[in-house]
């Protein structure tokens, strides 16, 4: 091949030879025609083994012209071939380098430059650039020698000439391909050569659910199968204009390794494709080879094709099951569905990302109580539940940049778990349950720096909407889901964070529930078991309910938000505990962990803990009347009765008690939160009883619900 390559310049160099001043013009026709021969045996085995190249057919046409012109004037003909046979030689050269490109001919390094890369760059539109600019290079350079050779010296006509060819020629060759793949960001032809190996060693087999079944789909999950690191710093606009049974324009954005779909542009396109809908999703499906597309003019791209050729390699990830942006015109509910169906086709339970923002452990957060059971109910109906204590993550306050709408579109500038983890897990849920404690009347700042860093699903255009200015989205958000717990009890606490989040969810239809539990620290309460666990139930409830048809019922609701007690025992009870708290020097939580009760201060609270801690199974039939004679500190008398399960209470004496109880008040508070024995202060005579002792003996049975 190499001897075909070269086979007619040996000719040339023969026919120079001969041709020297005062050879006769008779033998210099012998000679050219024995070398029109031999150049159309070249062409002969060129054809048989190949193809003939430019320079078989300059050099044949160059030896049939010295024939014939010698044939027919012979003495002007042998003149000038004896003076200028080197310039016919460079000239031969130009000629096949110049005019075949210029008549829309394969450009004349292009015959070569197959010899030596992979097929699957050949129809590459960046081939052709490549080799058009190195053959017009070369046309310069033998115009160069063609001039040089006018003048009659060795100098001119062979050592400038040759030094020129080898010098510049030979390492222009060399290095300029990979100089301008380097230029575009594109892999050496060497890299190039290695990857089509390795591709056709493990051709990617995509699973038929997964291949898009439109245009706009296979658009819009270029984001989803960007492969960042092959990027690199690619920075490039591409805006594909869509035709035929899809009509539409879309861009995609690519900067610092990261990609996103646009709406608008987002600067100047670095590339357009116009596209019929067909083609760009055979192309997608790989049903049809891009390359060979872009070389039919099935569609065509305009603008630097050096992203073009880089588009197969950057958007070379495996397609995932990333949420889906709006597409132009499409409906926000459309654009996802709460079900999924999964690589094997068949539909995955709903994604849901519960957060957790409460700065409080296990045991002691109330809405993560809240929250176990609202994912238990959910995992119960079928979905797929991801929970997430933001207390445990990075989440960087964000810091009004911008950059995540300007400089990088939809990626923030902050390298933490929220970009990294977070944003993305967001993403693709389809339900984010938020689940925060209510801090001064709304979210806490852990929930809130989190819904802050939701801005890269924003674009910064102001849109118009029914007279107020919003941003468009960039993605989809994931339906949402609100929930929350209170210290205090009324109703109305949650008001200011209820009419934000629907302020902000509502009208992108995002928001399905709310959930809230005020008096959420009387739960932890054993004397509030009861209603608590119906609570927790109800709970559990709404999760199913959620995931079975995106709503709570009513009666839920109402269930989880049951008042625990009235607002005044709920104040006593809170104000015993605090002060339990504040004389022990304890926290709460320190409080729960002793396992103490709150210790009352008069005969009112002491009657308010025994009614919450009346234990009814552990009272069974029980008919009985209890009553304390208090001295000391606190001074007073009050009694209980016992009937039907139910126990009521009342200050001041009672007329024929079953037992009565004669103690000094702090005596009997030690014994009631546990801190002295109630036995051996009986038998030390620290109190008295009088009456049914059995009754004494079932204190805890009776009372033992608080404790
Ligand atoms: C800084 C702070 C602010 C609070 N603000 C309110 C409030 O405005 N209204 C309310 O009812 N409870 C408020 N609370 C009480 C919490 O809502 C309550 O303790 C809740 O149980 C905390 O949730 P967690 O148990 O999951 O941590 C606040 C608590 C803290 C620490």
């Amino acid at each position: 091949m190499i001897l075909l390559a070269v086979a007619p310049f040996p000719a040339l160099v023969f026919f120079k030879f001969w041709a020297a001043p005062g050879r006769d013009p008779g033998t210099l026709l012998v000679v050219a025609c024995a070398m029109l021969a031999y150049c159309l045996l070249v062409i002969g085995l060129a054809y048989r083994w190949d193809k003939p190249s430019y320079f078989d057919w300059a050099v044949g046409a160059y030896f049939l012209l010295a024939s014939l012109s010698l044939a027919f004037w012979p003495a002007a003909a042998g003149k000038t071939f004896a003076r200028y046979s080197v310039t016919g030689i460079f000239l031969c050269l130009f000629v096949a380098a110049l005019f075949p490109p210029l008549v829309g001919m394969d450009p004349f390094t292009y015959h070569y430059a197959k010899k030596y890369t992979p097929k699957e760059v050949w129809g590459n539109p960046i081939f052709f650039t490549i080799n058009r600019i190195m053959t017009f290079a070369w046309a310069g350079i033998f115009a160069v020698c063609v001039a040089l050779s006018l003048y009659p010296s060795v100098f001119t006509r062979a050592v400038i000439p040759v030094a020129f060819i080898v010098g510049f020629g030979l390492s222009f060759n060399l290095r300029f391909p990979n100089y301008y793949l380097r230029r575009l960001g594109l892999p050496s032809l060497a890299e190039q050569r290695r990857m089509a190996l390795q591709k056709e060693d493990s051709e990617e087999v995509i699973s038929p659910t997964l291949l898009p079944k439109s245009a706009w789909e296979a658009i819009s999950a270029m984001p989803d199968v960007f492969n960042g690191e092959a990027a690199g710093d690619l920075s490039a606009v591409i805006e594909f204009q869509v035709s035929g049974s899809e009509v539409f324009t879309a861009y995609i954005h690519i900067q610092g390794g990261n990609c996103s779909l646009e709406k608008e542009p987002p600067r100047e396109p670095d590339l357009i494709i116009e596209t019929p809908a067909d083609v760009w999703l055979a192309i997608s499906r790989k049903e049809l080879d891009g390359q060979q597309a872009f070389a039919q003019q099935a569609f065509k791209a305009e603008g630097n094709l050096g992203v073009l050729i880089a588009m197969s390699r950057i958007f070379s990830g495996a397609p995932s099951k990333q949420a889906r942006p709006i597409r132009p015109g499409q409906t926000e509910s459309a654009a996802n569905s709460a079900a999924r169906p999964d690589e094997s086709g068949r539909e995955e339970g709903m994604k849901i990302l519960a957060l957790n923002s409460s700065p409080r452990g296990e045991g002691e957060s109330r809405t993560e109580m809240m929250l176990e059971h609202l994912v238990r109910g959910m995992q119960e109906a079928g979905a797929q539940v991801e929970v997430v204590h933001l207390r445990k993550k990075t989440v960087k306050n964000c810091i009004g940049c911008y950059t995540c709408w300007t400089k990088t579109p939809g990626v923030c500038v902050h390298n933490d778990d929220m970009r990294n983890e977070l944003f993305p897990r967001w993403l693709e849920s389809d339900l984010v349950v938020y689940a925060t404690p209510l801090y001064y009347y709304t979210a806490n700042a852990t929930m809130k720096a989190f819904m802050e860093r939701l801005l890269p699903v924003l674009q910064p255009f102001i849109e118009l909407k029914e007279g107020r200015a919003t941003h468009p989205l960039r993605h989809q958000p994931p339906k949402a889901v609100l929930l929350s717990v209170a210290g205090l009890p009324e109703e109305g606490i949650f008001d200011q964070l209820s009419s934000w989040v629907n302020f902000m969810y509502r009208r992108h239809g995002s928001l399905v529930a709310e959930i809230y539990r005020p008096a959420a620290s009387l739960m932890a309460q054993a004397a509030f078991k009861e209603k608590c666990d119906d609570v927790l139930e109800a709970t559990a409830d709404a999760g199913r309910e959620l995931v079975e048809s995106m709503k709570i019922s009513p009666e839920t609701l109402a269930r989880i938000k049951q008042p625990f007690t009235d607002l005044e025992s709920f104040a006593q009870i809170a104000n015993l505990a605090w002060k339990t708290c504040i004389e022990k020097g304890i926290t709460p939580k320190e409080m729960r962990q002793k396992g103490m009760i709150p210790r009352p201060d008069s005969i009112e609270a002491f009657m308010k803990i025994i009614e919450l801690g009346f234990d009814s199974t552990g009272a069974g039939d029980t008919e009985a009347v209890i009553c304390f004679k208090f001295s000391g500190e606190v001074e007073g008398v009050c009694h209980f009765r016992i009937e039907d399960g139910t126990i009521t209470s009342k200050s001041g004496g009672a007329e024929k008690p079953d037992l009565t109880i004669d103690a000094p008040f702090q005596v009997w508070m030690d014994i009631m939160t546990g801190e002295a024995d109630g036995q051996q202060m009986f038998m030390g005579k620290k109190y008295r009883a009088e009456g049914d002792l059995s009754l004494l003996m079932r204190m805890k049975e009776l009372f033992g619900k608080g404790d």
